[in-house]
This record gives C-alpha cells, structure tokens and sequence, in this order.
C-alpha cells in the first residue's frame, strides 16, 4: 500500500498508482465521496408518488433516495440503526415506512425512527430503558439538493451550495436539459468497467480521441475543426462542458490522413440515426456537461442522459446509464430520443469503443503503478479560455479536473 504523497502538484504527470492503490481508493471514498462534495442519486420522476423509493449508492455506500413527502425528496443511509442492517435490497419500491426486516424497527419516510417492538419489554421485563429516545436513533440523513428534478445528496451538511460548486460557467448547460420541465425516465443502462472510476471521468473530458478512436463518430458525425467550444468552472476547472455543431468542414484541425480510424467502407443501412428535430436555441449537437467527481449529463441530438462512474474498489467501476425525456414529448421526439439511445450505453456504437479501450487503460496501468502518465496536451494550463474550440485539442480540462482532486486529496 502507498502511503499518501504530498507534493504533487504537475497535473501534466498523473502518477498510476492513483488508479490502483487500495489505501489511496480508501482515502478517495473519505474525502471525496463521504466528503463535502454534491453526489448524483437520481431524477425526481423516478420517485413520483409519496413513498415511492429508489436505491443507488454513493461511493460504496449504499443510500435510498425517497419521496417523503410531495414537494420533499429525502435521502438516508441505507442502513439500520440497531444493528446496521442493510434495510432495502431492491432497486425501486413503495412503502408507507420503511421497515427492517431484522427486528423490525420502523422509520418514517424522512428517516426518523417510529417505533421499535418490545420497546417496553413483555410483562415489565426487559425491552429498553425508559430514557430511550426514539428521536436519537433515526437513519443516517443527507443532505439534498434538487435542481428542477436533478437529485444531488452529500453526506457533509456543511457542503457548499450546489450552485457554487457547479459554478456559473457551468451551470446554464446543466439547465439546458434540466430546465425544470417535469421528466420521463426511458430506459437504463448497467456495465462494470474493469478500470479505476477516474479513467472514466478523463475519458468523458478527452477530446482529443473522441475523433480519433471512434469509428462511428468520424465516420458519420463528426470531424475535428467543427465548430466547438468548451468551458470549465473559474474557481476549481473540475467541472466542465463541451459542446459542438456539425456546422463546419474539416478544414481547421486534423486532416483524414491523421485520423486512420475513418472508414469510407462503412455505411449506415438505417438513415434514421440522423433525424432529429431542433430542440433548443442554439446549434449544438452534442453537450457534455462533467460535474466533480464522477457525474456526466449527455445530450447528443435529442438523445439525453446523465451517467455516473461509480467505484467498485480501486480496479473497476459501474457505469450507470438513465436515459430521459420529458412528459410533454410526442411520439415521435420519445421514438428519436431512443433510437439515438443506440449511440450510448454498454453496446452504443460510440460508447463501444470507450469500454474497450478503458479495460486496456486498466490493465495497463496496473502493471508499473509507480510510473506516470502524460497530460501535457495543449501545454500545462489546468483551463483555457472558453468560446476557443482550436484549443479543443487540450487536455486542459483533465488537468483541471486533477488540479482539483489533487487539492480535495491533500496531495499538494
Ligand atoms: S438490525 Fe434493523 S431492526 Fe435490528
Ligand atoms: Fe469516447
């Protein structure tokens, strides 16, 4: 086990053994997943109806996100307070309380603990003494935030405002798809990734393969030089967007030469991947929106989703997949936003390759973890200035994104 190292501050040089060591996984769950930071639980349409529940887990612990009352989204600890049972094993459910089914202690909606059986004992012996305080004794609360339907929950009620963490440069590109119209859950999508949670997170704010390993993508709907800009949040540049048009020829950056990966042998025999029907103000195609640590917010064509990495231990992560429209969508928008769906998930003809290349990532770090990796595309800035889509081909917002978590890991 390495111990933890200060002193490093060259987000151009990542040390590998980030990525594998047990120790460094532990302290990660500590400081940042049960730390103060704002953690994606779920879409408040998920849980329409007073009790309904959802269970989804922050770093490896497990929490129920619950309608606790119509206008109230509670989030708890998944866990008894007798003897730390885990209560709920399904992913949904609906309940008037929620009861564990060791011995049967029963909590409200909200967490707080209503009744325990044999409180008093059987005939005035035994049971709990009279100085028993119910209210003492309830499920673990979270803190929550609730961005027009987006559903965030930290452990530390002392976190900052979502808003602050998000940051004002990133913010209106979260609102572009949650504008507080009310949702509709489409689908989901689970794979388990055998590679550290965060090679996911630099995959999702690489742009410089997205043209290069992605066959689909630069044979059908992208070239390097379109029209794009991307932009980090000023105060931590963990957080990022990226955006793009299909606007523009291939005249600015990387010529087909450099992109061995284009094939003029591939055809689409389903021309209905492309149609799509204009859905906001301005042009972009594709929006990613990446907020710290491990939250990702999708919208290509009419196709959205949110994703997260979640860590299972320092070597593999689930890749979490929700796919949404909104209630007041026709037919026609619904059957786009899936047929789109097949760009993405664990079989999208994109996302394909991402997997792919990620369990090599994997397995190839694990092998030296005391060598580092590069990042010094683009220089060694942790931001760039936004609206400059040259400078797309950066690995900036990487840097950003390690800038912080080193700071958040103590490792300066
Ligand atoms: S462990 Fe839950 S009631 Fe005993
Ligand atoms: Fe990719």
């Amino acid at each position: 086990m390495i111990e933890n190292r200060a002193g490093i501050s060259d987000p151009t040089q990542v040390p590998y053994w980030i990525y594998s060591d047990p120790g460094h996984y532990k302290r990660e769950l500590e400081a940042i997943f049960y730390g103060p930071h704002w953690h994606y639980v779920g879409i408040e349409s998920e849980i329409p109806n007073v009790g309904d529940y959802k269970r989804t887990v922050i770093g490896e612990r497990p929490v129920l996100v619950v309608r606790s009352a119509p206008d109230r989204v509670s989030v708890v600890l998944n866990r008894c307070a007798h003897r730390g049972v885990e209560i709920c094993r399904t992913k949904f459910g609906h309940g008037k309380t929620i009861v564990c089914p060791y011995h049967q202690w029963s909590y409200g909606l909200d967490g707080g603990l209503l009744g325990v059986p044999f409180r008093r004992g059987m005939k005035g012996e035994g049971g709990y003494p009279a100085d028993f305080d119910l209210g003492a004794h309830g499920l673990e609360t979270l803190t929550v935030n609730n961005y027009n339907g987006l559903l965030f929950a930290s452990f530390d009620p002392n976190v900052e405002p979502f808003a602050d963490a998000v940051g004002p440069e990133i913010l209106p590109w979260i609102h572009r798809a949650f504008d507080g119209r009310k949702m509709r859950v489409l689908g989901y999508q689970r794979q388990r990734i055998t590679c550290n949670w965060k090679v996911y997170v630099e995959n999702l704010k690489d742009s410089y393969h997205a043209t290069l390993l992605h066959v689909y993508l630069i044979t059908f709907l992208a070239r390097a030089g379109q029209v794009g800009i991307q932009a980090q949040d000023a105060r931590t540049h963990a957080n990022h967007m990226t955006a793009s048009a299909r606007t523009r020829p291939s005249d600015e950056l990387g010529t087909e030469g450099e992109m061995q990966s284009l094939r003029k042998d591939i055809v689409l025999h389903d021309p209905r991947m492309f149609a799509s029907i204009k859905e906001y103000a301005d042009d972009y195609s594709l929006v990613i929106a990446g907020l710290f640590p491990n939250f990702i917010v999708q919208m290509q064509s009419n196709n959205l989703q949110v994703r997260q990495a979640i860590p299972l231990g320092p070597d593999a992560f689930e890749l979490s997949w929700t796919f949404f429209g909104y209630e007041d969508d026709t037919e026609e928008l619904t059957q786009l936003r899936l047929r789109q769906a097949n760009l993405s998930g664990a079989a999208g003809y994109i996302s394909v390759d991402d997997t792919e290349v990620l369990e090599w990532s994997g397995s190839g770090m694990r092998v030296k973890p005391e060598d580092s990796g590069i990042l010094a595309l683009g220089g060694s800035a942790t931001s760039h200035p936004p609206d400059d889509y040259r400078r797309t081909v950066s690995e900036a917002v990487i840097r950003g994104f390690y800038r912080h978590y080193f700071d958040v890991m103590g490792m300066k």
